[in-house]
């Protein structure tokens, strides 16, 4: 790809224009196996070099180390980068493997101010709920939210993996700049209510996993076989078993597409993604993760990529097809609480 920049998008009504694409950086650190720190560091600064601007992180992603690692690329690109990090998703002390959702004003505030002191800056640009924590009445956790935009310490509010009724409320309390939630040619689910109210409030979405956790690159197909024994898709149910070779049976007509734009697999996942800004006509700006800079470069060039209403209609069959959830653990899914 030549050092041409990706086009920009609004990051809902009142954010910041960043590149259509982000980085998510999850992976530098935590859940994906082995990390080479040298290659990351590497992958921030050319996703820079290509327009891509909102880095994505959270407090969750090796416990704290994933902020720690980036904030010396952000320190030295404060003014380039939108910093988008998260909260919720709690240690707790008597079992330090479990996870639990924490919504509550005193933890908000906890997690916010180790967040600042992680990343080493002033201010957060947009603050994510990383998931929903039903038993904390919405008004007050977005309220806390909204406090925090209010003192500086963070610009713009997201919340990931919510309904629409969630992101309604919230909305009524504060504007929401973004929603995070899955988004891919394997996982569609939010497109039947959460991306209507999304378009309807101004608010942007962010598709997390666009690439379907590297699956749909064609990558790996069988976690258990391919990938390390702490790769968090191991514990994935789509990824393993009976369930794993179905789905890699299920990206043959997404080779087909590829094979007529002499693109990958994952540069036509990725454009598909891109392309839900015109179908439903509202910003969508996906996170695709990775580590080297060779494939920030290849995930950058699929921003250029347009796929015909012949071949979304051959692609549209997929994601119902696909075997198991997307979580092992539902706790970790807006799904169903609609
Ligand atoms: N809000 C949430 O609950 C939530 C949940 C999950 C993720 N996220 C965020 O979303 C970001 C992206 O999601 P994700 O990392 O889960 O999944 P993803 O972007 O769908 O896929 C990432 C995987 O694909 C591989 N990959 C990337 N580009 C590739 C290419 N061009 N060719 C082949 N393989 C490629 C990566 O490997 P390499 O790194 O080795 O290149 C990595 O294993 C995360 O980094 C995180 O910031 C948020």
């Amino acid at each position: 790809m030549t050092d041409s920049t990706i086009p920009t998008a609004q990051l809902g009504a009142h954010g910041p224009a960043v590149g259509v694409q982000g980085l998510g950086c999850m992976g530098m650190s935590f859940a994906y196996g082995p990390t080479d720190a040298e290659a990351s560091r590497a992958t921030l600064e050319r996703a820079l070099e290509l327009g891509i601007t909102l880095y994505d992180t959270a407090d969750a992603y090796g416990q704290g180390e994933n902020e720690k690692f980036l904030s010396p690329f952000f320190k030295a690109h404060r003014d380039e980068v939108v910093i988008a990090t998260k909260f919720a998703l709690a240690i707790p002390p008597d079992d330090p493997t479990r996870r639990i959702i924490r919504n509550d004003p005193p933890y908000i505030r906890q997690a916010v101010e180790a967040s600042l002191k992680r990343l080493d800056v002033d201010a957060i640009d947009l603050y994510y709920m990383h998931r929903r924590d039903v038993n904390v009445p919405i008004e007050e956790s977005v309220g806390t939210m909204a406090e925090l935009v209010r003192e500086g310490k963070v610009k713009h509010l997201g919340l990931s993996e919510v309904t629409a009724t969630e992101l309604r409320a919230a909305q009524d309390i504060h504007p929401i700049a973004a929603v995070q939630s899955e988004w891919s040619l394997f996982s569609r689910d939010i497109e039947a209510q959460v991306v209507p109210a999304a378009r309807e409030l101004g608010v942007a979405l962010v598709p997390y996993s666009p690439l379907g956790r590297g699956f749909l690159t064609g990558s790996f197909t069988n976690a258990d076989k391919d990938l390390t024994a702490d790769d968090f898709r191991r514990q994935q149910p789509r990824f393993t078993g009976d369930n794993a070779a179905a789905n890699a049976a299920l990206l043959e007509p997404v080779r087909t597409v590829a094979e007529a734009h002499g693109v990958s697999l994952g540069q036509i996942a990725l454009a598909w993604v891109q392309q839900q800004t015109t179908v439903h006509d509202l910003p969508v700006i996906p996170i695709p993760g990775t580590r080297k800079p060779g494939r920030v470069e290849e995930n950058a060039a699929a921003t250029g990529i347009e796929l015909t209403k012949e071949e979304l209609e051959l692609l549209e069959p997929i994601a119902g097809q696909v075997a198991g959830d997307r979580y092992a653990d539902m706790r970790f899914s807006s799904a169903g609480r609609e």
